[in-house]
């Protein structure tokens, strides 16, 4: 692919932070991918200093919402060798966020080879703490400037990147989450599954109020008959019943997380008995009441395998595992991490050696 590579200065580039605190997301490193889109082709794509864009007030994106992203990370192995997990099964997964909301597709080879070479360039961004990663923020946008209501004819694809913590406050600890009832997310029909900047708007306030009674999350319920468990606010979501692994099926409504498939992949080559199937909220519950509820947790690119502690429904709270971090919740973290980090043969060319 032909890149324009504009190399920030010797002298101009920030200085790297202390990767003991890094949080998540608030720090960008030097350089950015950026790419648009006129004329129905996608332009010769730049590499260049991380900066503020300009826009019109009237691009599509401030009013209508035409915005699709995607989440990986870089993981600085032992060897010093600097690893990606799935990178192209991201990219293909925002060409179909981009097809629900009639925006256009990238080429995922070149998209690929553009993010190697920014990588390239930003290697000393990968933290070398243990747990810490390089998050890589691949982003489309509307740009053309227009109030009418149709798909846009301009666009901007960027990729951003994020030296990173844990996603929670909690590190790989037991988080607690709240099921409401009162908001869903996402309906049949509708873009649940895309990866799609206003699934997390609409879901802020839910987080808001959980938050506010002391929960980290919010889990939701299907929309029709708000009983049947969905995800969790940046995660999917298994529980663990008796010996079987259960988490919901991709109904349309639910983000097809790839540490979701990577979790069953592995549970399944384990030999564990792992299904995707519906389960209701009151299953749950039963399950905590008569002592079958073994483990619940999630799973995410930016939340890893993040066991769940607590949930709390209709005023009613369940503790899982008595709010400790699960057996398969730790299985699945160290052998999810070591293949990601490099450490673990994979069998299955998940990883990408830069
Ligand atoms: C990710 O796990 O990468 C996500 O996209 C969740 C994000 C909204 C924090």
């Amino acid at each position: 692919m032909d890149i324009t590579i504009e190399q920030v200065d010797e002298g101009e580039l920030k200085a790297k932070p202390d990767e003991n605190k890094l949080g998540f997301g608030s720090i960008f490193s030097d350089h950015m991918f950026v790419m648009s889109y006129v004329d129905g082709h996608w332009q010769k794509p730049v590499i260049k200093k991380y900066q503020n864009f300009s826009l019109d007030p009237a691009a599509m994106v401030l009013h209508y919402g035409q915005a699709i992203f995607e989440g990986l990370k870089a993981y600085r192995g032992k060897d010093n060798q600097i690893y990606l997990f799935r990178p192209k099964d991201n990219l293909h997964r925002m060409n179909k966020s981009a097809l629900r909301m009639c925006m256009p597709e990238i080429n995922v080879d070149d998209v690929f080879e553009g993010l190697e070479e920014l990588l390239r360039l930003e290697k000393e961004w990968v933290p070398s703490v243990s747990g810490a990663t390089l998050y890589i923020r691949p982003t489309m946008v509307a740009t053309e400037a227009g109030l009418g209501v149709r798909p846009a004819n301009q666009y901007l694809f960027f990729i951003i990147l994020s030296p990173v913590g844990a996603y929670y406050p909690e590190g790989f600890n037991p988080v607690t989450i709240y099921v409401t009832e009162k908001y869903v997310r996402a309906v049949p029909g509708g873009v649940g599954n895309a990866k799609t900047a206003g699934n997390y708007a609409a879901s802020i306030m839910a987080a808001v109020e959980a938050q506010a009674q002391g929960y980290t999350q919010v889990l939701w319920l299907d929309a029709i008959e708000r009983k049947y468990v969905e995800e969790v606010g940046t995660m999917n979501i298994f529980f663990v019943i008796g010996d079987e692994i259960i988490t919901p099926p991709l109904s349309g409504s639910i983000l097809p997380g790839l540490t979701r498939d990577s979790v069953l992949r592995l549970t399944r080559d384990w030999g564990l008995d792992v299904v995707e199937r519906r389960i209701s909220i009151d299953e749950i519950f039963n399950a905590a009441a008569d002592g079958t509820l073994r483990e619940v947790f999630g799973t995410g690119t930016a939340a890893v395998i993040s066991p769940v502690g607590a949930l709390s429904y209709q005023g009613n709270v369940c503790q899982v595992n008595s709010g400790k971090t699960g057996e398969l919740a730790q299985r699945l973290f160290d052998e999810l991490q070591e293949i990601q980090f490099g450490q673990r043969p994979d069998p299955y060319d998940w990883v990408v050696k830069l």
